[in-house]
């Protein structure tokens, strides 16, 4: 029983120390309304900030699980628009009726599904690679997974459409925002308020698919 204790308190020690464990003020607010995880609130408010998410889009979600963005973009598109949630693990939400959820590593997803689906007035990429705790190795997969979703967007994106991608800030983020602009007519760099302090997330925002 001693020994129990110790490990839950153990447990409780290092969540203490790591703030990614740290359920804050947004995790709580971010379940209380719905939402598994806080990352809701960054999508909310690049929505707000860029005009991003209308009634009846076809969004197409990168990295989607667990799957608060894809409940955020479901609810703003309503029953008339169509979303695609994919990621290498399972979603812990149902979306409903009008969303397709795929298990799946998104670069190996056929590119006729996609077609299928698309085009697409949005494309979200919250993925981020498995972190490894060094920061050169996480940030050059990063910036990897940028350029391989902006590959789908590229592809299925519809003319006038968005991109959003996460990137952890490191010496390639202005080839990742040069690679974006080549595509798309504006490209945003935004930090939501929600990040957390220590973080190197920053989001790139594209408007305008050429
Ligand atoms: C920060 S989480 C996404 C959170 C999500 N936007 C939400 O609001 O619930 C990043 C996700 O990217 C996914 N991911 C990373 N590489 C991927 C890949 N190649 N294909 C699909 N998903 C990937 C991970 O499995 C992880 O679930």
């Amino acid at each position: 029983m001693a020994g129990r204790r110790g490990a839950t308190s153990g447990a409780a020690k290092r969540r203490a120390q790591n703030p990614y464990k740290r359920p804050d003020h947004f995790t709580k607010a971010a379940k209380s309304a719905g939402f598994p995880a806080r990352s809701v609130f960054k999508l909310e408010e690049i929505d707000k900030r860029c005009r991003l998410l209308k009634q009846g889009q076809r969004v197409l979600d990168l990295g989607a699980a667990p799957g608060s963005w894809s409940l955020y973009a479901l609810q703003v598109i309503g029953a008339k628009g169509r979303l695609v949630a994919i990621d290498l693990d399972p979603l812990t939400s149902s979306l409903g009726p009008n969303a397709l959820v795929l298990q799946s590593d998104a670069f190996e997803v056929a590119s006729d599904l996609y077609a299928e689906h698309g085009p697409f007035d949005v494309v979200l990429s919250d993925m981020a690679p498995r972190t490894t705790g060094m920061r050169e190795t996480d940030q050059a997969r990063s910036f990897e997974l940028v350029l391989r979703a902006l590959e789908i967007a590229r592809a299925h994106g519809a003319p006038g459409s968005s991109f959003v991608a996460k990137i952890f800030m490191g010496p390639d983020f202005d080839q990742a925002r040069a690679a974006l602009r080549e595509v798309y007519g504006e490209v945003r760099t935004i930090r939501p308020e929600t990040v957390r302090k220590n973080s190197i997330e920053v989001f790139l925002v594209a408007l305008a698919k050429r």
